[in-house]
């Protein structure tokens, strides 16, 4: 199984949403990190075969996804980030409907609607009408028929957005059970959401790949590189201005600023050491790619 993306660029118009993206993925959990607009979207429709990129390739276990799209969709299950719901069925009237459109057979279909029901915590609500679902229930049910075909390959695009502190550890819990055996893309810029789940993470900056490591490889490029500086409240300001700051904490004796910067910062300034947020920082802010 391999999913293989060779100089795809996408452009809107004169807009590059995508410049030269190589990514070469195998079964595991990729975390795709950006800050908005960066194109994690734009990734996902383009490998879900929404979109064909304006340049460049992508191949599913070597076959050209514009050439053969069924053939990897067959494979693919997909939650976009702005996912609609019917308000007026209830999670077994649309998951039965969504297997209808993905040509599932339908007692099969039925016992796999039952098994995700479980998994997703929404027997209890399992005929309450979707409309009157909250933020995090509708994203569950986006969850359930993202994998109503088993897939292969799973992209879900802001998979956490939504989702309360107890829903988001059972989604990675989840994941860890689903992550065998399959490819799973999952975008977000909540560093933290993926820092557990998701052994490789490409980093999207402005269209283009800017990182694509293991998360303690990425916390190891900053190694000395993040700083803990104090300043008085007058001065916080400049510091901000002239430094990328990955936290701040006001106390009574001024700002303690965690400070991500290739050289030490004047300012009473000790080294700290580097989390997965800051790598990221630094890399969608300090690289100033165009
Ligand atoms: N259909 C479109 N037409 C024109 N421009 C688009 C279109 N889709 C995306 N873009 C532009 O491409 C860039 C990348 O957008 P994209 O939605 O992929 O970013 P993202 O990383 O998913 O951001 P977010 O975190 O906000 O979801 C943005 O500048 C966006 O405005
Ligand atoms: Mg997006």
């Amino acid at each position: 199984m391999e999913l293989s993306i060779q100089h795809v660029s996408k452009k809107y118009g004169t807009k590059k949403a995508l410049q030269d993206i190589n990514l070469k993925l195998k079964p595991g959990v990729l975390g795709l990190l950006g800050p908005n607009g960066a194109g994690k979207s734009t990734l996902m429709r383009l490998l879900a075969t929404i979109e064909n990129p304006s340049e460049g390739t992508i191949l599913w276990n070597g076959v050209q996804t514009t050439e053969d799209p069924n053939y990897l969709r067959k494979e693919l299950g997909y939650l976009p980030q702005d996912f609609g719901v019917y308000p007026n069925m209830n999670p077994v009237e649309f998951l039965e409907y969504m297997a209808a459109l993905k040509g599932l057979e339908k007692s099969s279909a039925k016992k796999r609607i039952d098994e995700l029901l479980v998994a997703l915590n929404l027997e209890n609500e399992k005929r309450r009408l979707l409309g009157r679902f909250s933020g995090g229930m509708k994203q569950r049910v986006g969850i359930a028929q993202a994998l109503l075909n088993d897939p292969s390959l799973l992209i879900i695009d802001e998979p956490t957005v939504g989702l309360d502190p107890e829903e988001r550890i059972r989604f990675r819990n989840l994941l860890s059970t689903l992550s065998s055996n399959r490819i799973i893309i999952l975008s977000t810029h909540i560093v933290t959401d993926i820092e557990s789940i998701a052994p490789s993470i490409a980093v999207l900056s402005r269209g283009h790949l800017v990182m694509y490591t293991s998360p303690e490889q990425l916390i190891k490029s900053i190694e000395n590189k993040v700083w803990k500086c104090v300043v008085p409240t007058t001065k916080f300001q400049e510091l901000q201005d002239r430094y990328t700051i990955s936290s701040a904490i006001h106390r009574s004796d001024g700002v303690h600023a965690r400070v991500v910067s290739e050289r030490r910062p004047p300012e009473n300034s000790t080294l700290l050491p580097a989390t997965l947020e800051d790598a990221y920082l630094y890399y969608v802010t300090s690289l100033g790619v165009e």
